[in-house]
Parts: C-alpha cells; structure tokens; sequence
C-alpha cells in the first residue's frame, strides 16, 4: 500500500508536473518462477506413464525440432526435484508454477486407472515446497494429452469436457490440501491454434478458422465446468482460486490513432486473446470476432459461422469463472488492416489483419520474441479497462538466448518488464499482484529444442546429471526477491519532469 506521506509526495510532484514513480513493490506483491511437466520432467515412460501428444508428435516426426532434440529426458527433474526446490529456495521464490503430467497419472487417459508412483512424484515435490515455504501454483494441462485421448479426438471432440474435469477433479481432490492456486490451461491459443489450426503443434491438425474454433469451445465449457466443480465442491473447506492462463502480446496499431488501423489492433488482440478470456467474464465470444466470422462465413456460403455458438446456459455457466486474470507476456506486434494476410492462418484471415515486428527491435533467440517492455505497460492498462479492473498475476515472463551464464539480456529485459509492473500499478492503478519469470532453467523449448534457453539456471544436456548452473540473472533476481524493490535506492522514488 501506498504510504500515507508518500502519497502527499506524489500529490505535491503531480501539480509540479513531475512525475515519480516508487521503486518499491507493494508489499503482498508475490515474486515466482515457472515450468511445465513435459519441458523438465523426462521419465517418459518411467513408472507406467502413457505416451503425451508431443512425444507422439517428436518421436513420429523428429525433423520439425529444430536441433532434431526430444525431451524423453529434458532436465530430469521426475529425478531431480529436490535439486530443482533447492534452486527455488536459493532463489527466495514466494511461489513455484509447474505443471501436473496428465498421463503419468492417469495413463489411460480417464479416471478408470490411478497410476500411483505418478501421484506419488507431485506428493513429494508439493511437500517439500511446503516445507520450504514456497506457494505451489498447478498448471493442469500444459499441452501434454494422453496421446489415447487424442486418438478420439482430443480438444475437437466434445467428450473433452468429461476427460479433463475427471482429471481435474481428481488432482482437487488429490492435492487441494496444499495447492490454494490452480490454472486449468495453460495458453489456449497456443493449443487450439498451433495445435488446430496451424498445425506446427501437437496434435499437428491444420484446419484454421474451423478446428481451432471448435478447440476453443470445447476448451472453454472443459474448464468452466472445472472451475464449478472447484467451486462447489472443493472451494467451501479447501480455499483457493483457480483460473486459466493466457498468453497476450500487445498489438499496436502501425499508425496510431488511424481509426481503421486503431481497429486493426483490437481485432487482433480480441482473435488471439479475447476470444479466450472475454467469455471467462462476459460469457461470449468478443463481438467483433463473432460479426466477422459469421461475415466471412456467409461469403463463403455456408448457411452457419464457422465458429461455434454458445448457448444462453452454456453462457451462464461460462461466465464469471476467472478468479484473477492469469496473463503471460513476452512480445508485441505492429499491425495493420489488411484483406490477404498470412494464408494459412484462417483466424488472421477473419480477423482481417497483419502484424509484424520491425527488425530493429531488439531480438531474442526465439524468432517470434522481440523486446518491447512499452507493450507490456500499455497492456496492462488495456487489461484493467477491458476486464474491469481484476486482479492480475503474471504467469511467465522472460526471454531466450543461447545459454550464456552471464546473461545481460535476460537481467536487462527482466528489468525493463519489472519496471513496466511498477509503472502501471503506481500510474495507472492495475492491480498487478505477483510476477512469474519463465524459466526456473533452461529446458526443452519446444520447436527450438534446446537451443533457446530461457532459465536463470543454465541445465548441461549433454551431461547424464543435467547438472545445473545459477546464471547472472538467477542472482539478479534473487536480489529483487529480498530487496521488494528495482533498484539500489530500495524503495524511493524515482522522478522526471513529463
Ligand atoms: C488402464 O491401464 C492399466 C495399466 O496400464 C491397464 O492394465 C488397463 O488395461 C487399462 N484399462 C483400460 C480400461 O484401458
Ligand atoms: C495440412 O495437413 C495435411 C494433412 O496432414 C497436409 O497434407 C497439408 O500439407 C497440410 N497443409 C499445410 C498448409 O500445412
Ligand atoms: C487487488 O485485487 C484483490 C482481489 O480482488 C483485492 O483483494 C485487492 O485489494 C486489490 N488490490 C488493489 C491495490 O486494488
Ligand atoms: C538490493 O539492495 C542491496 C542493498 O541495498 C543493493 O546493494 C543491491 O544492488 C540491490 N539489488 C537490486 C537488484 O536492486
């Protein structure tokens, strides 16, 4: 909270003209770091585990991994997680998000089969993180489908719906006694539209502007119905919240205050971000992407929209289940109007847009990461005015190199986002409650393999310890943890005349 006197400060600085921002976090601010199963765990088919989409998808087409890598042991962690809990605990983390591995623990896909050394492995890692202190936040789908579910159709069969809120009410009941923070999905557009629609994810299905559709759907009523069933039967004794992670980049119009390039950018924030999270909290589908699907659908002459309609009491039970806005940011874009855009991408197509990075912006590893911490701050305002002020926690946040253990890069982005946090809590009034840097360590990212790393510890691959390396920026944020502030100056303000 503001301190009374420091908020004299900034009165008197605001009818001065200068502006100031504190340096300090608010001090219930929570400071975490993030992974997911199939990335770090490895054991692949240790202790009867099934086999996930992505090892279906790696191990029948090895070439679409950019080094030819896989991740049947990625860090090892289902061996080593005591070393990765030592690393959280050095680190000073309030709070760890990992992911739960749906087939190591059901392997047959559905509740009929408990495979118990599974439940065992997320005893002891969610154990040993209380014991230490460190608030488990769990991700139950963090894109790894018992491949036996996908053969029926996965995330376009409607039977999704039962499959994962039998898991989900499964792990509630499993773990709830210590998990007070649970994700349904972690970044629907990366499942439905790499995954549907592009088909450069698992499952590797290409039919964008239907399947992704209709992924979305079946995604959206999948954990909906988690949340009630968290809500109604877990929630009274066990206490938490639970929501589900999206990833946004900002869209910034080409040129700004065009009105048509000004739509342009909605258009593309509500198709790859707002069609997932206006429903949490309006029930429905953005307006504009339901008028301009049924528009292009009625042009190619079908007699329905290609995107599915929800009914009024699909509505109802859709609406308001988002406990806090749970938002990853990496990357912004400049978009523009545009009547041929990107042509295998239905949902680009629909949206009616294109969207770039200008090669000058500073670059990442990874293609699609520039670095754009100005995004990141005008995107926390749009949040607070679009969804009405929610509480938001940052759920990933970082940037990929090539592994180097004095990482600059990574200390200087995590600086320019932190700040980009300070400067909208105290400017703007978001309500910005905790940040998660992604990654806890370098792991398997992925198209990439390993060759873009995003840890504050560096992991050797080639090493059968996959022993592990604190980098420059692990002690860099370490400091931050302790010091609840950016800077040095720990807590003042930091003044420019506007
Ligand atoms: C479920 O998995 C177990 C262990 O892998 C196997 O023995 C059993 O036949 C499976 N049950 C079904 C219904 O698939
Ligand atoms: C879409 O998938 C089909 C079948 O797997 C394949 O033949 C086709 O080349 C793919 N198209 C694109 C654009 O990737
Ligand atoms: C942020 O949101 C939470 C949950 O609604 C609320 O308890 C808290 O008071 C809010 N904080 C601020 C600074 O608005
Ligand atoms: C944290 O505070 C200490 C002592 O006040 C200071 O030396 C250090 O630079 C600070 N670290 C960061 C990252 O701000």
């Amino acid at each position: 909270m503001v301190k009374r006197w420091m908020a004299h400060i900034l009165f008197l600085l605001f009818v001065t003209g200068i502006e100031c921002i504190p340096r300090k976090f608010p001090s219930d601010f929570k400071f975490g770091v993030g992974t997911s199963a199939y990335q770090i765990e490895g054991a692949w088919t240790e202790d009867h585990k099934s086999e996930s989409i992505w090892e279906h998808y790696i191990h029948s087409n090895p070439k679409v991994i950019a080094d030819g890598s896989n991740a049947d042991v990625a860090c090892d962690s289902y061996h080593k997680y005591e070393e990765d809990v030592e690393m959280l605990k050095n680190l000073g983390v309030d709070h760890y998000r990992f992911s739960i591995s749906w087939p190591r623990i059901l392997p047959n896909g559905t509740a009929n089969h408990v495979n118990q050394n599974g439940v065992q492995y997320y005893r002891n890692l969610i154990k040993l993180l209380k014991k230490n202190k460190i608030e488990p936040m769990v991700t139950l789908y963090h894109w790894d489908l018992p491949q036996v579910l996908q053969e029926q159709g996965g995330f376009a069969s409607e039977k999704l719906v039962k499959w994962f809120t039998d898991y989900a009410r499964l792990c509630f009941k499993l773990f709830g006694k210590d998990v007070k923070t649970w994700i349904t999905f972690n970044e629907p557009k990366q499942i439905c539209l790499f995954g549907y629609g592009l088909g450069v994810f698992a499952p590797a299905l290409n039919k964008s502007g239907e399947l992704d559709y209709l992924c979305a759907y079946n995604l959206l009523k999948a954990h909906a119905e988690a949340w009630h069933i968290y809500n109604n039967e877990f929630r009274p004794h066990q206490k938490g919240r639970i929501s589900m992670v999206v990833e946004f980049s900002w869209h910034e119009p080409l040129l700004p205050d065009v009105p048509a390039f000004e739509e342009a950018a909605i258009s593309n924030l509500e198709f790859m971000a707002g069609i997932y999270v206006n429903p949490l909290y309006r029930g429905d589908w953005p307006e504009i992407v339901k008028a301009k699907v049924a528009h292009n659908s009625r042009k190619e002459g079908k007699d329905r929209s290609r995107l599915p309609e929800f009914s009024t009491e699909e509505i109802n039970q859709i609406k308001g289940t988002c406990d806090f806005l749970a938002v990853n940011f990496y990357t912004s874009f400049l978009v523009y109007p545009s009547v041929t855009p990107q042509p295998e991408m239905y949902s680009a197509r629909d949206a009616g847009v294109s969207s770039y990075q200008p090669w000058y912006w500073e670059e990442a590893k990874s293609v699609w990461l520039k670095v754009t911490p100005w995004g990141f701050k005008r995107l926390l305002k749009y949040l607070k005015d679009t969804y009405d002020n929610p509480e938001i926690i940052i759920t990933e946040n970082g940037i990929s190199d090539g592994g180097e253990l004095d990482d600059d890069l990574r200390i200087s982005y995590m600086q320019q986002h932190l700040n980009a946090i300070l400067e909208a809590i105290w400017e703007y009034g978001v309500n910005v409650s905790g940040y998660t840097v992604w990654s806890l360590m370098d792991s398997f990212e992925w198209l990439d393999g390993y060759q873009s790393r995003f840890g504050l510890y560096h992991v050797d691959f080639s090493d059968p310890r996959r022993q592990r390396t604190m980098k420059a920026s692990a002690r860099y944020y370490k400091d931050i943890i302790k010091n609840r502030s950016l800077d040095k100056t720990s807590g003042y303000l930091t003044c420019s005349l506007e």
